[in-house]
């Protein structure tokens, strides 16, 4: 369920066509089924990837029946392959064989390799958290719908993994989109620039 309005709508849109690759994690996948393409505004589609360490992406998901792109799995379950042609899997060494998920730095290295230059997180709030933590994040796009939405937590704890409480935004800007707030800035960690 979207919560947003047109005007920010657009906006998001127009985000994903200024970015060379758009990324949400499988739980996202699973419960949204996003297409994560432009389409309320004028411009390329950002190349789709999915953080999904044991391929659980459904064949059937929207994603992996792009208009122009494969989708890009980024996983740690090399050698499954299941979806054919529609889907890209790309396993991420880590140097922790213990490793359970995607291990960030790494799939962000391969990404770059693979000539994203910018990437758009677009959620949900585990990718979100982990992103924040690894300090993998430069700035913060918001949109704030006048509405209140009850037990959903966008951004997991932070302070447990040594990011503390000096992860700010600054400087921060605010403006009004229909009758939605579009709040961004770029991210301080610890109070120094990234
Ligand atoms: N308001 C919005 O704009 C917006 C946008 C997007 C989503 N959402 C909402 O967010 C919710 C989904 O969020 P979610 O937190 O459940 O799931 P999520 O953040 O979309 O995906 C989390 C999953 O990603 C996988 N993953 C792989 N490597 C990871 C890593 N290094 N760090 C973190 N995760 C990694 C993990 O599954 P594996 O271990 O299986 O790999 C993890 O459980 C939905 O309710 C959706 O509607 C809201």
């Amino acid at each position: 369920m979207s919560f947003s309005g047109e005007e920010s709508t657009q906006l998001t849109h127009q985000l994903r066509s200024l970015h060379d690759g758009i990324l949400v994690g499988i739980g996202t996948v699973l419960s949204d089924d996003p297409q994560l393409t432009v389409r309320q505004w004028s411009g390329s589609n950002p190349q789709p990837i999915v953080l999904d360490s044991s391929l659980r992406t459904p064949r059937a998901a929207k994603i992996c029946h792009h208009p122009d792109k494969q989708c890009w799995i980024l996983t740690v379950s090399p050698g499954v392959e299941s979806h054919g042609e529609q889907v890209d899997i790309l396993a991420v060494d880590s140097a922790n064989v213990d490793q359970q998920q995607v291990p960030l730095e790494a799939a962000m290295s391969l990404l770059k390799e693979r000539g994203i230059k910018s990437l758009m997180v677009e959620g949900g709030a585990t990718v979100i958290t982990a992103f924040l933590k690894a300090r993998l994040a430069d700035a913060l796009v918001l949109t704030v719908a006048p509405r209140i939405v009850g037990g959903y937590k966008a951004v997991g704890d932070l302070q447990a993994e040594g990011c503390d409480d000096q992860l700010r935004i600054h400087p921060l800007h605010c403006a009004s989109a229909g009758s939605d707030l579009i709040v961004w800035g770029d991210f301080q960690y610890g109070g120094t620039d990234r």
